[in-house]
């Protein structure tokens, strides 16, 4: 069978691990590589040769329009910064490419939609980098609200506080000054993990978003919101890349109908009780490389969409209802009061 090729947008911090999972998978093929800075090209070309042996060197162009033309690809992943990736998702929609985004789709809710509405109308397929929904952790919380189990929770607390210093070389420049950091980079991605593992979608939003006096972001780094999901679940977020400790602070708990579950770390530390245990249980996880083979195993189940006909995973249009959520604090906290849904 043909391996799907790939042809990668943006290669900064987050391409690495693209380009690493793509290279060990033997059913993609890296064949295109876009960057408009050009220093980034070669390097990333460099490599890319260095792993896959110099006949495979992948094709390197400064616009998806431009790589699209010289050769035969499947997929664009999209590896920029959210703002302003019209002319990416207009450029794949036109060369039939489909489309597999990093999150968040775009930085607003309306270029969101836009983007999913082009791509509908192309008839390309669009999936969103949610790579956290295939952590261990998460995969054994979602399991720990079975009947069988803690039973179906009614309300949690998550709180995530992080000294995240923009500035180290590594990471991505454009936070720093971008519109609500916090929202749009890092809190999507717990509201994606709320919808998923709660099985539920949220109906109305109360929030306030600030900024420390401290804060190295232009704009807000700090979020508290009140979520009210369907199924009556209820949720206490407080989410900061300003906390003022470099020791990362990080608990989700569920309460549910026989006990809690209590996840202590980003990728593990999982525990449960039943309302009269001493002590919580620890969840044993299967060992894993956290941001690699989570991201592999997205791979594996976009590539299967194409190989086997299963649903894509992490849709576009699924991803809107995260992005909502968003949208909805932004509101809120600009002074719409508690914000429905269904209304944005
Ligand atoms: N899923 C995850 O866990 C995860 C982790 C980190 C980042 N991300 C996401 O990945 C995306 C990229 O983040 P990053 O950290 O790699 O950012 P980055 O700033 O390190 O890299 C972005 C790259 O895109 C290039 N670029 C910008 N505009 C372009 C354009 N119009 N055409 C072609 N190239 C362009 C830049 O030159 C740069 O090389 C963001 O959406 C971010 O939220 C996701």
């Amino acid at each position: 069978m043909m391996p799907l090729r790939f042809i990668l947008v943006g290669l900064g911090a987050r391409s690495r691990i693209w380009r690493r999972v793509l290279h060990e998978h033997p059913d993609c093929r890296l064949v295109g590589l876009v960057d408009t800075d050009d220093r980034r090209l070669v390097e990333a070309a460099r490599e890319s040769s260095q792993a896959a042996g110099d006949s495979a060197t992948p094709f390197v162009g400064a616009t998806l329009d431009e790589v699209a033309d010289s050769v035969d690809a499947d997929v664009a992943l999209l590896c920029t910064p959210p703002g302003g990736r019209h002319s990416q998702i207009a450029a794949a929609c036109s060369a039939g490419l489909s489309i597999l985004a990093e999150k968040p789709l775009a930085d607003t809710l309306r270029d969101a939609e836009a983007h999913v509405a082009a791509a509908d109308e192309a008839g390309v397929p669009l999936a969103v980098g949610l790579n956290f929904r295939y952590l261990a952790v998460t995969e054994a919380l979602k399991e720990l609200f079975s009947d069988d189990r803690l039973g179906p929770p009614e309300f949690g607390r998550f709180t995530y506080e992080r000294w995240r210093d923009g500035h180290l070389p590594h990471l991505n420049k454009y936070p720093l000054t971008m519109g609500q950091p916090m929202l749009w980079e890092q809190s999507i991605h717990h509201f994606d993990l709320m919808r998923f593992v709660y099985d539920a979608e949220p109906v109305s939003i109360s929030a306030r978003t600030f900024n420390p006096s401290w804060s190295m972001y232009a704009d807000d780094a700090n979020v508290g919101v009140l979520i009210s999901f369907t199924n009556g679940i209820e949720v206490t977020y407080q989410g900061t890349w300003a906390g003022n400790w470099q020791q990362m602070g990080f608990e989700w708990r569920t309460e549910c109908q026989r006990g809690v579950a209590v996840q202590r770390e980003m990728f593990g530390n999982l525990g449960y009780a039943f309302r009269d245990d001493a002590a919580l249980s620890t969840v044993p996880l299967r060992a894993e490389e956290p941001w690699v083979d989570d991201a592999r195993g997205l791979l594996e189940d976009f590539v299967s969409h194409f190989r086997d006909g299963t649903p894509l995973p992490c849709s576009g249009a699924d991803h809107l209802n995260s992005l909502r959520m968003v949208e909805a604090c932004i509101r809120a906290s600009s002074g719409e009061g508690t914000v429905r849904l269904n209304e944005l």
